[in-house]
């Protein structure tokens, strides 16, 4: 019975130490080096890159490109849909830059060159998720249309966080029991 007890608890902690604390994961932004630019296409967009990653708060986006012709600004949904450089949030310059997503919901990005949010050089990313709901995440992110700038968009439901509990303590007895009868 004390086997079964400590096995339980070794099992609990592994689940709850691989459920809590997965890696914040750097993306390069456009998935490759040179990737902010003009789009050759939509396929080619960084946008379409994005809807194929999932972004989780502690994430880091990572830009390259020429410094010496392009820069990254951070700007609210607004100036992001009419291209509008003047009053960005944030101005990233030097050619390589990292951004940590901090906050839920969308964060907006565009070219600093000239006219080249107009052609599309532009990303919107929505984070979904922070670290503990990486396996379990049930909420759809907000869609960008529905919120003004980074801070605006509601974190998820806190059900899910009974629903994690409950599922990490069934996984933990189930796995200590069969370890328990094995050992
Ligand atoms: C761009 O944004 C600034 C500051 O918000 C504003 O004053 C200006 O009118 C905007 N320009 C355009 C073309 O919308």
């Amino acid at each position: 019975m004390a086997r079964l007890l400590l096995s339980s608890v070794v099992v609990g902690l592994i689940v709850l130490f691989s459920a809590g604390f997965s890696e914040a994961r750097d993306y390069l932004v456009g998935g490759k080096a040179d990737a902010w630019k003009i789009p050759t296409s939509d396929a080619d967009s960084l946008n379409h890159w994005a809807q194929n990653s999932r972004f989780l708060i502690g994430d880091s986006l990572v830009w390259q490109y020429d410094a010496a012709t392009d820069s990254v600004l951070q700007v609210t949904k607004r100036d992001y849909v009419t291209c509008n450089t003047s009053s960005p949030i944030e101005t990233y310059t030097g050619g390589q830059t990292k951004v940590k997503l901090e906050q839920y919901g969308p964060h907006y990005f565009i070219s600093g060159a000239q006219g080249h949010c107009e052609k599309g050089q532009k990303l919107i990313v929505v984070v979904i998720s922070d670290r503990h709901h990486r396996h379990i995440a049930v909420s759809p992110a907000p869609s960008p249309a529905e919120s003004d700038g980074p801070a605006a968009a509601p974190a998820p439901a806190p059900a899910s966080d009974a629903r994690s509990l409950s599922g990490g303590l069934f996984l933990t007895v189930a796995l200590g029991a069969v370890l328990g009868l094995i050992m």
